[in-house]
């Protein structure tokens, strides 16, 4: 049983590290898009599992555009906080950058938003703490992440009435 105590975004922040080897990418040396995807995924789990103290699962993930290439040998930092919550959803913010690890360059590789619900022991949605914007910056991107709630939403009930239509 999770407590609903609101928490502060800080409390459930994510950074991670990643040395990008042979096996995390394509004949032409940059990262595979999908291994990327994972590292976001795992990342905006682990902020989302530390807001809820729940069992979590990936509801949706937002368009994802590869901003610079991350090849071989580069230094990742994905750093991953929860953006808002609604009754059983976060919506969580994951910032990559890639580092020349022999120059210490830095761009930033990818950004994206992931949704995430949390579900009690019979897998049933769940409520999930409120959520304490304490900077002007969490708490712009808790307005912003207000908006894209909403579109995601209504772009979800368009998929629905597409794909039952379909099949
Ligand atoms: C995500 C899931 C739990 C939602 O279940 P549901 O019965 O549709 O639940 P509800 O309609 O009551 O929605 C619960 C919350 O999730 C949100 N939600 C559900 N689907 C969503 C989607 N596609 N995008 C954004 N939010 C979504 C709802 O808005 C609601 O949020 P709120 O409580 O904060 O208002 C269910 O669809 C599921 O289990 N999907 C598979 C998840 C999974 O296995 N992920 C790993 C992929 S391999």
């Amino acid at each position: 049983m999770s407590d609903l105590l609101p928490k502060r975004v800080r409390e459930s922040t994510v950074e991670t590290t990643a040395l990008v080897l042979p096996q995390d990418t394509n004949p032409h040396g940059t990262m595979f898009g999908g291994h990327l995807m994972a590292l976001i995924d795992t990342t905006a789990a682990v902020a989302a599992s530390r807001h809820a103290r729940a069992l979590v699962v990936t509801a949706a993930m937002d368009e994802l555009h590869f901003l610079a290439p991350v090849m071989l040998g580069d230094i990742l930092m994905l750093r991953g906080s929860v953006n808002m919550v609604g009754t059983t959803s976060m919506e969580v913010g994951v910032r990559v950058e890639r580092e020349d690890r022999l120059t210490g360059r830095r761009d930033h590789a990818a950004s994206a938003y992931l949704t995430f619900v949390a579900l009690d022991a019979s897998r049933r949605p769940q409520p999930v703490p409120p959520l304490i914007a304490e900077s002007d910056d969490e708490r712009r991107r808790m307005e912003n992440a207000g908006v894209r709630r909403a579109d995601r939403l209504r772009r979800r009930e368009a998929y629905r009435r597409t794909v039952t239509n379909e099949s």
